[in-house]
């Protein structure tokens, strides 16, 4: 009896803390000295509730640290809402208001609040969220808007409750009146955490193999600190073995500015083969956030071999996996890339792919 009571408590307590968190970089590098700077600044003893910006370019590892300060710190409010991606997500028909019947769903446990407007949804946030301490991300923030409808003002929460927010834009933090002292820069790794992580992925260790030390400081230059870049081409090099295979890519890589992000990003993309090319390019155009079944249907249909095609690209750090149905995630930084080169044929009625609703209106009715 007692043995069944301990594992059933073990494992109640095991699905709360998995339903709690979320997934972290696959090799964190730098993260906690940053979750702890974050988390003096979101000052969880001030019976006052707090919203606070994290801010910084593309790729820099934003969302990454949000979900870091989100595990480390969810258990310790009543409620909590990560809402990811929000950029994208308020781009769709109604996108607000799903954005805040998910903040409702998940801090109040209520599915039965109908919410036509947004102003509805601002009034069931403002009125109702009082009553519980709650820690609420609002990641990848575009536009002040969005915030307004999500959190628009402090005195909306619990004086226990923090809000935090991602952006690449600082202008968004400062309409919603954020100081200085509300906002946390984020800035690119230095050199010694730029070498760890492009080992990690290179080598599967954190210091690069003895005859390959000097090539990968060469390399690590040239991504200028950026955590996106050093991941995608640290797992480039992952399968490349002789030192002729690492200058090539090195002396591609000197070409670009390291502050061009897509231009680094490319070289992983030149380097697979057609069939994974075509693959990463239906995945950048059409199946981000779906899951992997019905693409692996259609790939198998065009005689790819889909399984294989997505473990490159997982290697690759291309692409990720993760949810209920294994939906492809993708950085927005590499699906830009990969929807650029589709949209290098001028005329939408030239390109492999069209994702735009104006692209396809124009072809159907022109038919060019
Ligand atoms: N501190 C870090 N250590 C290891 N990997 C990181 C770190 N920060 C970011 N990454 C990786 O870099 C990529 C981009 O990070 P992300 O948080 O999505 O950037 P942002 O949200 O700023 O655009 C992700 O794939 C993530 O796993
Ligand atoms: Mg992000």
């Amino acid at each position: 009896q007692e043995r069944k009571l301990i594992q059933l408590i073990v494992k109640r307590v095991i699905d709360g803390v998995n339903k709690m968190s979320v997934n972290v970089a696959k090799y964190p590098v730098g993260l906690d000295s940053r979750v702890s700077d974050v988390m003096e600044l979101l000052d969880l003893q001030d019976y006052r509730s707090r919203m606070l910006g994290i801010c910084g370019i593309g790729g820099v590892g934003k969302t990454t640290l949000a979900k870091a300060i989100y595990n480390k710190l969810s258990s310790s409010f009543e409620a909590r809402c990560f809402l990811f991606g929000i950029k994208e997500t308020s781009k769709k028909f109604n996108g607000l208001v799903s954005l805040q019947k998910q903040l409702i769903l998940e801090v109040l446990n209520d599915k039965h609040t109908t919410i036509a407007s947004v102003d509805e949804g601002i009034n069931v946030i403002k009125k109702r969220f009082h009553c519980k301490s709650a820690l609420i991300i609002l990641d990848d923030v575009d536009d002040n808007g969005q915030i307004k409808a999500l959190a628009g003002a402090r005195d909306w929460f619990h004086p226990k409750s923090r809000i935090l927010i991602t952006t690449r834009d600082m202008h968004v933090l400062n309409l919603q009146k954020l100081t200085k002292d509300d906002i946390f820069q984020l800035e690119e790794l230095n050199d010694e955490q730029s070498l760890q992580l492009f080992s990690y992925h290179a080598f599967g260790r954190s210091k690069p193999i003895a005859k390959y030390i000097k090539l990968s400081e060469n390399i690590v230059q040239s991504t200028g600190g950026l955590p996106l870049t050093l991941e995608v081409v640290g797992s480039l090099f992952f399968d490349k073995n002789s030192l002729e295979e690492w200058e090539d890519v090195l002396k591609t890589l000197r070409k670009n500015q390291p502050k061009d992000v897509h231009q680094s990003l490319r070289i992983s993309y030149d380097n697979l083969d057609l069939t994974e090319k075509e693959m990463f390019l239906d995945i950048a155009c059409f199946f981000i956030g779906r899951g992997k079944e019905n693409a692996i249907y259609m790939w198998k249909d065009c005689n790819f071999f889909p399984i294989i095609g997505i473990k490159v690209l997982l290697h690759k750090s291309l692409v990720k996996i993760a949810g209920r149905e294994d939906e492809f995630e993708m950085h927005d930084q590499i699906r830009d890339m990969g929807r650029q080169i589709v949209l290098q044929d001028r005329s939408p009625g030239l390109r492999t792919r069209l994702w735009n609703n104006d692209d396809i209106f124009d072809v159907l009715q022109h038919q060019t």
